[in-house]
C-alpha cells in the first residue's frame, strides 16, 4: 500500500534542478564526511558472480544530485574487484517528488554534477515512488541502501503543535510523548523493510538530520538551529502583528522528528526487536556537527581574498532554508488567501530571517547541521539462517 501522505514540498520549479542547486549543496558536506566510512563498508560486501547485478538503493533520493559523486566512486570500487559486474541504481522518494530533475541529473541534461551513466557501462536506473515506509525493492535484492537527510520526516502527522514547528524547541510534554511514539514507530517500519530488503553482507548508510538532547556536541542542540529559532519566533511576531492568525500559526507544523542518538539506536536493541530478528545489526551510530557551507564559502573568500562576503553568505543561508522549509509555511496558510498573498508572507518571513543574520558575524550563527549517521549490516536473511553467497 502506498502512502498519499505528502511531507515534504521543495521550492523551485519542477525539472529545474533547484534541490541540488541550494540545499544539496550542504547535503554535500553530509556525504563527504561518511564517504571513506561507506567505501571502506562497499569493500566488504560479499560481491556475486558477472550474471547477476550489484544493487545500490538512494533512498529519499530528491533530485540525485547529492549521491550522483558518491555512486561514482561506489561503482568503481565494486568494479575494482569484479571487473564489469552490472551495477543497479535504484532513486526512491515520495511519489510527490521532482522526479524529472532527478532523471535530468541522472542522464546529464542538468550536467552538474557530472553522471556516472557518462564513465561507466552495465550501469542500470531505475527510480520509484514508492515512500520508503514501504518495501521498495524485493526482499534480499539490494547490496548498498543510502539514506541522506531524509528519514526524519514521518509517515503522517500525529499532532498540532501549539507553539511549536516541531519537536524542537517548544513542543508541550504530550506533544512530545505523541511525536516520540510514531517517530518510532515509523524508524522501525523503516529499518525492518531494508532489513528484508539487503542481501546477507548487504550494508545500509544513513546520514539523518537530528537533535541532541543533552548537547554533547559542543554548543548545538539542534541542526541549523539557529534558522529553526529564527523560523518560529519570527513567525510568532508575525502572528503577534496580526500579518497571519492564530490558526494558521498552529497549522504550521513540520511533518518531521529530529531524532536523539539514543532513539535512532532503540530499535536495533533487545532481542524482540523486528529489526534484528530479521538481521539488520548496527555497525556503528554517532552525532556528527557538519560545518555550514555558507560559513565555510565566506571564510575562503576571507582569508583568500580578503573579501568579507556577507551577502553572498546570506543569500545563501536564505536560500538553503527557503528550498526546504517554505512549502511547511505555504501549506499552512488559509485557503481564503490567494496564492500570491500567501507566496508574499513567506517571503516576508524568510526576508526577515535573512536580516536579522545580516546583523549577525557568521561566526556567531549557529548554522551548522548536526546529523546522526547510522551504519547497519544485514547478517542473516528472513527466515534467520546466515547466507554464504
Ligand atoms: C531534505 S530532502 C533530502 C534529499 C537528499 N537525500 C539529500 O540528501 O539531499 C528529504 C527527502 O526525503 C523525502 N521523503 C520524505 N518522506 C519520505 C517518504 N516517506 N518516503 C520517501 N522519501 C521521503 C522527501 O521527498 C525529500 O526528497
Amino acid at each position: 500500500m502506498t502512502s498519499a501522505k505528502q511531507t515534504f514540498g521543495v521550492a523551485g520549479e519542477t525539472g529545474s534542478g533547484h534541490f541540488g542547486d541550494t540545499l544539496g549543496r550542504q547535503v554535500l558536506i553530509f556525504v563527504e564526511i561518511v564517504k571513506n566510512q561507506i567505501l571502506d563498508a562497499v569493500d566488504t560486501i560479499p560481491l556475486r558472480s558477472q550474471d547477476q547485478v550489484f544493487t545500490i538503493g538512494d533512498y529519499g533520493a530528491a533530485d540525485g544530485s547529492v549521491t550522483i559523486p558518491l555512486i561514482r566512486d561506489i561503482i568503481g570500487r565494486v568494479r575494482e574487484r569484479q571487473g564489469e559486474l552490472p551495477v543497479q541504481v535504484v532513486y526512491e522518494d515520495q511519489a510527490s517528488n521532482d522526479f524529472n530533475s532527478l532523471f535530468k541529473r541522472v542522464h546529464g541534461l542538468i550536467p552538474v554534477p557530472r553522471t556516472y551513466l557518462k564513465d561507466f557501462k552495465d550501469v542500470f536506473v531505475t527510480a520509484t515512488g514508492a515512500g520508503f515506509f514501504e518495501a521498495v525493492v524485493p526482499p534480499a535484492s539490494a547490496d548498498l541502501i543510502l539514506s541522506f537527510n531524509a528519514a526524519h520526516y514521518l509517515s503522517k502527522p500525529v499532532t498540532q503543535f501549539q507553539d511549536s514547528l516541531h519537536r524542537y524547541p517548544n513542543a508541550t510534554a504530550e506533544e512530545s510523548r505523541l511525536v516520540a511514539a510514531q517517530a518510532a514507530e515509523d524508524w522501525e517500519t523503516f529499518l525492518f523493510h531494508r532489513a528484508k530488503e539487503l542481501r546477507s553482507g548487504g550494508i545500509l548508510v544513513m546520514a539523518m538530520v537530528a537533535d541532541d538532547s543533552h548537547n554533547h556536541v559542543t554548543g548545538l542542540r539542534h541542526c541549523v538551529q539557529q534558522q529553526e529559532d529564527d523560523m518560529l519566533n519570527t513567525w510568532r511576531r508575525m502572528r503577534d502583528e496580526g500579518k497571519i492568525t492564530q490558526e494558521e500559526f498552529v497549522n504550521t507544523n513540520f511533518d518531521r522528528c529530529t531524532k536523539y542518538l539514543d532513539e535512532c539506536t532503540a530499535p536495533f536493541k533487545g532481542s524482540k526487536s523486528a529489526v534484528t530478528k530479521h538481521g539488520l545489526q548496527l555497525v556503528s551510530a554517532e552525532l556528527v556537527k557538519v560545518p555550514c557551507v555558507a560559513r565555510l564559502a565566506w571564510r575562503k573568500k576571507l582569508d583568500e581574498d580578503g573579501v568579507d562576503d556577507r551577502e553572498t553568505w546570506v543569500k545563501t543561508i536564505g536560500d538553503h532554508l527557503r528550498c526546504w522549509a517554505a512549502w511547511n509555511f505555504i501549506r499552512a496558510l488559509s485557503d481564503q488567501r490567494n496564492s500570491d498573498e500567501k507566496e508574499a508572507l513567506v517571503d516576508e518571513l524568510f526576508t526577515r530571517i535573512e536580516k536579522k543574520a545580516a546583523d549577525t558575524h557568521p561566526d556567531d550563527y549557529l548554522s551548522d547541521p548536526l546529523i546522526a549517521v547510522i551504519v547497519a549490516r544485514k547478517v542473516s536473511s528472513c527466515d534467520g539462517h546466515t547466507h554464504t553467497t
